[in-house]
C-alpha cells in the first residue's frame, strides 16, 4: 500500500514537472503495407486534397493570407482509422526504404535503378501516452518521407508534406490523448516519373515525437551567428523564437549558456558564457535577440572542427520549462571574385564532390554509420566539401560534416517550374517553394559546415526572363533567412553566365564549363565562381578496354566503362580537363566532382534501349553489347546504377580516387598504377600504363627494367607510358618530388584464386540495432596477391549477435537482390554489411565461403 501511494505521489510530481522537453525516437514498431494497384484510392491524390495539406506549411509563409484548413475531417479510408486492425501488416523499424527491397525489374528505367520505389503505402503505429503528459504539446517530427505524406492521428487528419526531401513537423496536439493508446497513420504516395535518379520510397529518415510545454522554443527556433571574430573575442548573435501556444501573458526568464561540446554534441565542462534575460510573453510567438561575447573563441575549421553548444533554458517562477540545445561553430567565410574561397582568413580550394542521398545497398534508408563511412572514404581522398545534390540531406549528414570538418553546399532543389520529370517538383513549385526553402534553411542554418545555399541545379529557366524573376525571388528568401551566407546556383547553360542571370545569385556555379572560367573571370570580375558540377567521368572499377582510345566518347565494354579515366558524356570531361580549367583561372574557388560515390540510377551512358548500341565506337564492343542484350532476352540495357562515382556503389575505390588524391593531398606521398597486371591474353600487346602521383615525376619498371622516367608538364595531371608491351610479372613505379624519392606502387601478376581475405572496417559496433560493420572480401592467390578479375561466388554465414543486412560488389549491371546472403565477387571484391541487434551484445562470427577456395572467418563484437 505504501508503495502504491509513493507511486501516485511520483506520478503527480511528474505530471507537474514542466522541466523537460522530450524528443523520443519513433523509429521502432511500425506496421507497413504497400498497396497493390487495385487498392489505391485516388480520392486521396494530392491534387484533390491539396487544400488540406497546404496549411501544414503555414509557419513558413511570410504573408498574412495563409491557406486555411477546411473544416471537418479528411476521410483517409479504413487504414487511417483508429480502430483498424493492422496486426496482419508487416512489422518493421524505420528508417525504411521499400524500393531497395526490390526486385530489380529489367523493364523499369535504369534512370531510377530498375527498382520499385514508387507507389502508395501506409505506415501505422500505436503510441501509449502517459496521463502525466496531459497539457503538453505533441509534435511529430519527420526528417524525411518519400513522398507526398498525409497523416492521421486517431483517425483525424492532421497534415502532410509533399516534398520527399523535406523535414517537417505536424502538430498532433489537438487529437492526442494522454493516458491512452494513440494511433498515427501515415500515407505516402510516391509517383513514378518524379525523379532523375533513385529517390527511394518510404519513411526513409528518422522520425521523432517531441513533447513540450505550451511555452517552448519553437521548431528550429534558434539562429546563431558569430561576428567581429578575433583571437580575443567573438560576438554571438542569437535569435530565439519562443512558442506560447496558449497566448499566456507569462513572465519568463531566458537563460543562455554556451559550452564546448562532447562527442554526442552535448554540453561539456563549465559554461563559457551565461546570460539571463527576462521576457514578457504576449501572443503566440515571441522573438528574442541577444548579442553575447565569447572570449578567446576556438574557430571551427576543416582541420579542427571545434564546436560549441548554446543551451537555452526557459524558466518560469525559477523552474525550467524548456531546454533546447543548438550546436554551432565560430568561423569566417568569404568568397573573393578574384581569389576564390577563404575560411578563417586563408584561401581554401574547394575540393568537393556532389553526392546523392542513397547509401548504396542500403538504398535511401538513412543510416548514420553508412553516411559516416562514405565521408571517411571521401576525406581520405582529400575532399573538404560536399554538395548535397540536388536536395536537402538527412540532418545527421550535416552533424557529421560539422564534426568531421567538411564544408557543405546545402542544395534546395533540382527543378523550378520547368519540369524535368512529369511528376517532379515542378508541380509543387508555385505552391511550396517558399515553405520548403524557408523550412530547409531554418533547419540547417546553425551548421558551421554550410558555406552556401544552392537555390537550384540546371533549372530549365536559366537565362530566361522568368528564370531571372524566380532566381531573384529565391535569392532574396535566402538572404532573409540567412544574411551570413551567400546563395549559389548550378548552371549548365553557358548563356546563363553572361546574359544577366549571373547577377541573380551571389556565387556563380558552372556545371561542366572549365573552358569558360577564364572568360568569366575576365568579363565578370566582381562575381565569385566555381565548378558546381565537374568531370562526370565514367568508369567501372577494375575494367579496362584496349586499345586505349583517347576519344572521351569511347571506353565502353559491354555495359561497363573502361577505368582509364578518359571517358565522359558529351557535356562532361575527364578530371584532367577540369583541373586545367581551374589552374588557368586562379579566381575559381574550386570544384564539385560528379560524383563522389556511384549512386543508384542514372547509369549514363547506358540509359536507353537498343539505340544505346549506336553509342559504341568500337565495333567489337558493339557486337558484344548486342549479343549480351540478346542473350538476356532484353530490350533495354541492364545497368541500374551510375558509373560516375570516384568510388563504386559498394564503397570500393576506383582508379580515379588517386588522381584526385594526388591533386588534393599534395603532401601525402602516394603513387598509383593502372591497369591491373593480369593480362594473360595480352602477352606481347601494347598495354598502356598510367600513374597518378602527388610527386612531380616517376620512373616505371617492368620486371625490373626501366621503361623511362616521365615528368609532369604544365597542365598535366597523370603520367602515361602508352607503349608498354605486356608481359606478366611486376610493374612498379617510383615517384619523385623535387628529385627525391617520394612514393612507389607495385602490382604483381597474380596466380589463380586460392583464398578469401576478409577485412572489417571495424571490429566492434554498438548494439543499438543501427550500427554497422562493413566487411570487404578480396579474392587472393596462394601468395596473397589480389586476383583482379576473380568473380567467385562468395557465401556468408553469420552467427551471434548481428545480422547481415546487405551484400554488394559494385557492379552497376547486377540485378542480384542486395539482401542476398551470397554474392559474386566483381573484379576480385565484394562486400557484406552487418548490423547490430538492439540490446544484444556479444560475439559475432562471420564465415566467408567460396567453393574451391580457402574460407575465412572473422570475429566481431557488438558492445554496449
Ligand atoms: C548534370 C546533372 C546531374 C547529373 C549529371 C550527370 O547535368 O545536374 O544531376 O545528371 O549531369 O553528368
Amino acid at each position: 500500500m505504501k508503495h502504491y501511494y509513493l507511486l501516485i505521489i511520483c506520478l503527480l510530481f511528474l505530471g507537474q514537472n514542466l522541466s523537460s522537453r522530450d524528443r523520443v525516437s519513433l523509429n521502432e514498431g511500425w506496421r507497413f503495407k504497400k498497396l497493390d494497384s487495385t487498392e489505391i484510392n485516388h480520392t486521396l491524390d494530392y491534387a484533390k486534397i491539396k487544400q488540406w495539406v497546404l496549411p501544414s506549411g503555414n509557419k513558413f509563409l511570410v504573408t498574412s493570407n495563409k491557406p486555411q484548413k477546411p473544416t471537418g475531417n479528411l476521410d483517409g479510408g479504413k487504414y487511417a482509422q483508429y480502430g483498424y486492425d493492422d496486426s496482419g501488416w508487416r512489422q518493421l523499424n524505420l528508417p525504411h526504404d521499400w524500393g531497395i527491397e526490390g526486385p530489380f525489374v529489367q523493364q523499369y528505367p535504369g534512370e531510377t535503378a530498375k527498382l520499385p520505389w514508387f507507389g502508395v503505402s501506409w505506415y501505422r503505429k500505436s503510441l501509449d501516452i502517459n496521463a502525466s503528459d496531459a497539457g503538453k504539446q505533441f509534435y511529430l517530427d519527420v526528417d524525411g518521407a518519400m513522398s507526398f505524406s498525409t497523416i492521421w492521428c486517431n483517425g483525424h487528419f492532421v497534415g502532410g508534406w509533399p516534398y520527399g526531401y523535406a523535414s517537417y513537423r505536424i502538430d498532433l496536439t489537438p487529437y492526442m490523448k494522454a493516458g491512452e493508446k494513440n494511433v498515427i497513420a501515415i500515407r505516402l504516395d510516391n509517383p513514378d516519373e518524379s525523379s532523375r535518379w533513385y529517390p527511394g520510397g518510404g519513411i526513409y529518415r528518422n522520425i521523432w515525437l517531441t513533447k513540450t510545454n505550451p511555452v517552448s522554443i519553437a521548431q528550429w527556433g534558434t539562429f546563431i551567428t558569430a561576428t567581429d571574430i578575433s583571437k580575443e573575442r567573438a560576438t554571438l548573435n542569437l535569435k530565439m523564437n519562443i512558442d506560447n501556444v496558449n497566448s499566456a501573458k507569462d513572465q519568463i526568464n531566458v537563460k543562455t549558456e554556451i559550452y564546448n561540446v562532447d562527442k554526442q554534441g552535448n554540453p561539456t565542462g563549465k559554461p563559457l558564457v551565461i546570460d539571463n534575460t527576462p521576457l514578457k510573453l504576449s501572443g503566440k510567438e515571441s522573438l528574442l535577440e541577444k548579442s553575447l561575447t565569447l572570449k578567446q573563441p576556438v574557430l571551427w575549421d576543416i582541420d579542427n572542427p571545434h564546436l560549441y553548444v548554446a543551451s537555452i533554458t526557459l524558466q518560469k517562477n525559477g523552474k525550467a520549462i524548456d531546454t533546447y540545445n543548438t550546436v554551432f561553430g565560430v568561423r569566417t567565410i568569404e568568397f573573393k571574385a578574384n581569389d576564390g574561397f577563404h575560411l578563417n582568413g586563408r584561401r581554401v580550394r574547394l575540393q568537393g564532390v556532389c553526392m546523392h542521398h542513397d547509401l548504396g545497398a542500403l538504398g535511401a534508408a538513412f543510416n548514420y554509420r553508412a553516411m559516416e563511412r562514405q565521408l571517411e572514404i571521401l576525406q581520405e581522398m582529400g575532399v573538404n566539401v560536399i554538395r548535397t545534390s540536388h536536395n536537402p540531406p538527412a540532418p545527421e549528414m550535416l552533424d557529421l560534416c560539422d564534426k568531421m570538418g567538411f564544408l557543405v553546399i546545402d542544395e534546395f532543389i533540382d527543378t523550378w517550374v520547368v519540369p524535368k520529370k512529369k511528376n517532379g517538383y515542378a508541380i509543387l513549385f508555385n505552391d511550396w517553394h517558399e515553405q520548403d526553402l524557408r523550412a530547409f534553411m531554418q533547419r540547417d542554418r546553425n551548421h558551421p559546415s554550410i558555406i552556401m545555399w544552392s537555390t537550384g541545379n540546371e533549372v530549365g529557366e536559366q537565362g530566361s526572363a522568368d528564370g531571372i524573376r524566380i532566381s531573384n525571388l529565391l535569392t532574396s528568401i535566402v538572404h532573409e533567412e540567412d544574411p551570413s551566407r551567400p546563395a549559389t546556383i548550378g548552371c549548365d547553360n553557358p548563356n546563363a553566365a553572361f546574359n544577366g542571370f549571373e547577377n541573380t545569385t551571389d556565387i556563380f556555379g558552372f556545371n561542366y564549363k572549365p573552358h569558360l572560367y577564364s572568360k568569366f573571370s575576365a568579363d565578370r570580375p566582381n562575381i565569385p565562381f566555381y565548378g558546381s558540377e565537374t568531370a562526370s567521368c565514367i568508369s567501372t572499377r577494375g575494367e579496362y578496354l584496349f586499345p586505349v582510345d583517347d576519344d572521351k566518347s569511347g571506353g565502353k565494354i559491354g555495359f561497363q566503362m573502361s577505368s582509364y579515366d578518359l571517358y565522359a558524356p558529351d557535356w562532361a570531361s575527364p578530371p584532367d580537363t577540369e583541373f586545367k580549367g581551374q589552374d588557368q583561372a586562379k579566381a575559381n574557388a574550386g570544384e564539385f566532382v560528379w560524383t563522389g560515390f556511384d549512386y543508384l540510377g542514372e547509369p549514363t551512358p547506358f540509359t536507353r534501349d537498343l539505340t544505346v548500341l549506336t553509342n559504341y565506337h568500337n565495333p567489337i564492343e558493339r557486337a558484344k553489347a548486342e549479343q549480351a542484350l540478346k542473350e538476356m532476352g532484353k530490350i533495354e540495357v541492364p545497368s541500374r546504377s551510375s558509373y560516375f562515382g570516384i568510388v563504386d556503389l559498394a564503397g570500393f575505390k576506383k582508379d580515379r580516387f588517386y588522381i584526385y588524391q594526388a591533386r588534393w593531398r599534395p603532401d601525402l606521398p602516394m603513387a598509383h598504377i593502372l591497369p591491373h597486371w593480369n593480362w594473360s591474353e595480352r602477352i606481347g600487346q601494347v598495354t598502356p600504363v598510367h600513374v597518378y602521383t602527388s610527386g612531380d615525376s616517376a620512373e616505371l619498371f617492368l620486371n625490373g627494367k626501366s621503361l623511362g622516367k616521365k615528368i609532369k608538364g604544365e597542365y598535366e595531371y597523370r603520367l602515361r607510358w602508352d607503349d608498354v608491351v605486356y608481359e606478366p610479372g611486376v610493374i612498379e613505379v617510383v615517384a619523385y618530388k623535387d628529385n627525391k624519392v617520394w612514393a612507389s606502387d607495385k602490382i604483381k601478376t597474380s596466380g589463380d584464386a586460392y583464398q578469401l581475405k576478409v577485412d572489417a572496417d571495424r571490429n566492434t559496433m554498438k548494439a543499438d540495432g543501427q550500427d554497422l560493420i562493413y566487411v570487404t572480401i578480396e579474392i587472393k592467390d596462394k601468395e596473397d596477391l589480389f586476383v583482379p578479375r576473380a568473380n567467385n561466388l562468395v557465401q556468408f554465414e553469420l552467427s551471434g549477435n548481428g545480422e547481415i543486412v546487405a551484400t554488394d560488389n559494385g557492379d552497376p549491371t547486377s540485378h542480384e537482390p542486395f539482401q542476398n546472403k551470397n554474392i559474386k565477387a566483381f573484379n576480385g571484391k565484394c562486400l557484406v554489411i552487418i548490423r547490430s541487434i538492439k540490446g544484444q551484445t556479444g560475439n559475432i562470427q562471420l564465415k566467408a565461403i567460396s567453393e574451391g577456395l580457402k574460407k575465412e572467418i572473422i570475429n566481431l563484437k557488438s558492445i554496449d
